[in-house]
């Protein structure tokens, strides 16, 4: 299965890609982790980007567009499928995967839109946090790890308030035209996330056996 997950910043896309990776056995694709990832490697990109995530903006579409395409076109996307989570992001990144999907004979089943009332956000993303070994996420009140401590939790750098804020108006202002663009083509299935994580997860698991 090839498919999309959106949502704005903080509606449950990475805590249900992991679930669903794990059910479904997809490549995981996250263009935000795989940017910390570029930053913790001190790589240039790394450097690039991080004048924009820190200030809650998005990175420029040519840098994220070469990213998503080079990692779409290796061997596990083609024998897995996979899960795109947090692109695309602008309608030009829309344009940019649709092309190379269809250079690399790939048809995408769907789009899980996670759909929160975005007044909850704040409350999600400032109690986020996040395991260093495993890399998943989890909440100090919602979903709070049995083995929490300071050492080996931490949180988002661009989880802090002010960047939290231009976070969601940056994203609240370019998602409807990606959805809408993917809702013409009868792509989306949309999720109430404003639900408990397991329960987001059995409409999700519905919807995926039904396309599998
Ligand atoms: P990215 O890492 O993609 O961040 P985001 O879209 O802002 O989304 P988050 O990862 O913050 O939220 P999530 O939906 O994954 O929520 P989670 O499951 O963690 O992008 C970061 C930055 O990188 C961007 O700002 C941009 O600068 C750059 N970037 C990335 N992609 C880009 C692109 N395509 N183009 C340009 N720039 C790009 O959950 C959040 C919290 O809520 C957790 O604490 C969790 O435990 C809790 N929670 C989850 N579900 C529930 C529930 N059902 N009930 C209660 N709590 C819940
Ligand atoms: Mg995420």
């Amino acid at each position: 299965m090839n498919l999309l997950i959106m949502g704005l910043p903080g509606a449950g896309k990475g805590t249900q890609a992991a679930r669903i990776v794990e059910k479904f056995g997809v490549v995981h694709i996250s263009t935000g982790d795989m940017f910390r990832a570029a930053i913790a490697n001190q790589t240039e990109m790394g450097l690039l980007a991080k004048t924009y995530i820190d200030k809650g903006e998005l990175v420029p579409d040519e840098v994220t567009n070469g990213i998503v395409k080079e990692r779409l076109a290796q061997e596990d996307v083609k024998q897995k499928g996979f899960l795109l989570d947090g692109y695309p992001r602008t309608a030009e990144q829309a344009h940019a995967l649709d092309t190379t999907l269809s250079t690399l004979h790939i048809k995408l089943d769907g789009v899980i839109n996670i759909i929160v009332d975005p007044a909850h956000l704040v409350e999600r993303l400032s109690g986020r946090i996040i395991n260093r070994k495993t890399g998943e996420s989890y909440h100090k009140i919602f979903n709070p790890p049995t083995d929490y401590n300071e050492t080996d939790y931490y949180q988002r750098e661009d989880d802090k308030p002010e960047t939290v804020k231009r976070r969601l108006d940056v994203n609240i202002a370019q998602s409807q035209p990606i959805i809408d663009h993917y809702r013409t083509k009868g792509l989306v299935y949309d999720i109430k996330g404003d639900q408990e994580i397991e329960f987001v997860f059995e409409d999700i698991t519905e919807v995926l056996l039904k396309l599998k």
